[in-house]
């Protein structure tokens, strides 16, 4: 039985207008709660206020764009206008440096010219990457951090909960994808750490995160339909038949939400069991097993 009433409460959410967090506001609404959401998407954000509005009624949902992005576009050009430069000097050098020497061997100049090319564009993508996965715990962190700020009771605020999403694949540790594991890992190590403020019981905040494993809707079946994406078929073929149904998601999600304590829980949803999980430090002793 829930105990902690969500009717008439608020939702915030942010990346509301397409894939879980859609789907989530959906749930929520169903169930009598108003959805405040934000999206860096402005043309899908105002068709999903439109699709909830017309289903829940206009008074009950709420959108705003996100201008975060810009933050990230702005870092993603500074750090590639600065990659740019430096590949050109190390070009111009190299080039100068190779005339003088020995003109003769331009071919191989050239062969190593577009090499570093290469290996700089690879650079630049695997930065990109970075950044990427990085400003999303980033925005996560501040998002929390703005929100516990509105929802302080001590200072003025009603209390509230803040649930972070992570992922159960994020919370595993596959090589191919490292920084998309510590990113995740950093989102549930950010609200476990926020959930043990002895202050928190006073400030009326709650934090939990949350980790769905992959589901049959949001970014995995875009994946696959994007046309020419590398390790798509891959991806999706070692998932076939285990995608988790996206209301299973959702009555996940509100599952936790209405616990009557949910402070510090995390929460893995699996396509045939929920479990709250908990990581504990395992000592080993001095000497690291060797196999
Ligand atoms: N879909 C899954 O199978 C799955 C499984 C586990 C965890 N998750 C997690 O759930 C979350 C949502 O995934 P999804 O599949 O629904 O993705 P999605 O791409 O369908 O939706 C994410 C939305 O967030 C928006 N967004 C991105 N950055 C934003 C920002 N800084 N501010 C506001 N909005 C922003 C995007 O524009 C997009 O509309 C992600 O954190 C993902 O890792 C998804």
């Amino acid at each position: 039985m829930p105990s902690y009433e969500i009717r008439d409460k608020v939702f915030f959410i942010t990346g509301g207008a397409q894939g879980l967090g859609k789907e989530i506001a959906k749930g929520v609404l169903a169930r009598g709660s108003k959805v405040f959401f934000v999206d860096i998407l402005k043309d899908k954000g105002e068709e999903t206020l439109q699709e909830l509005a017309h289903i829940f009624g206009p008074k009950n949902v709420a959108f705003v764009q996100d201008h975060y992005h810009y933050i990230i576009i702005i870092i993603i050009i500074i750090t590639s206008i600065l990659l740019l430069i430096i590949i050109i000097i190390i070009i111009i050098i190299i080039i100068i440096i190779i005339i003088i020497i020995i003109i003769i061997i331009i071919i191989i100049i050239i062969i190593i010219i577009i090499i570093i090319i290469i290996i700089i564009i690879i650079i630049i993508i695997i930065i990109i990457i970075i950044i990427i996965n990085i400003m999303i715990i980033f925005a996560v962190i501040q998002g929390s951090q703005v929100a516990s700020l509105h929802m302080r009771k001590d200072k003025g605020g009603k209390g509230g909960r803040i649930i972070a999403m992570s992922s159960q694949a994020g919370l595993d540790y596959y090589y191919q994808m490292p920084v998309y594991n510590a990113c995740k890992h950093g989102i549930r190590v950010y609200s476990k750490a926020s959930s043990r403020n002895p202050a928190n019981e006073a400030m009326g905040l709650e934090f939990a995160s949350f980790h769905p494993d992959g589901s049959d809707a949001g970014i995995f079946p875009r994946m696959y339909e994007a046309p020419g994406l590398i390790g798509a078929d891959a991806l999706f073929e070692t998932y076939r038949g285990e995608l988790v149904p996206v209301e299973s998601v959702v009555e996940a999600f509100i599952d936790l939400v209405t616990l009557e304590k949910m402070n510090g829980a995390d929460l893995y949803v699996g396509k045939n069991k929920n479990t709250f999980i908990e990581f504990q430090k395992l000592e080993l002793g001095n000497s690291f097993p060797q196999k």
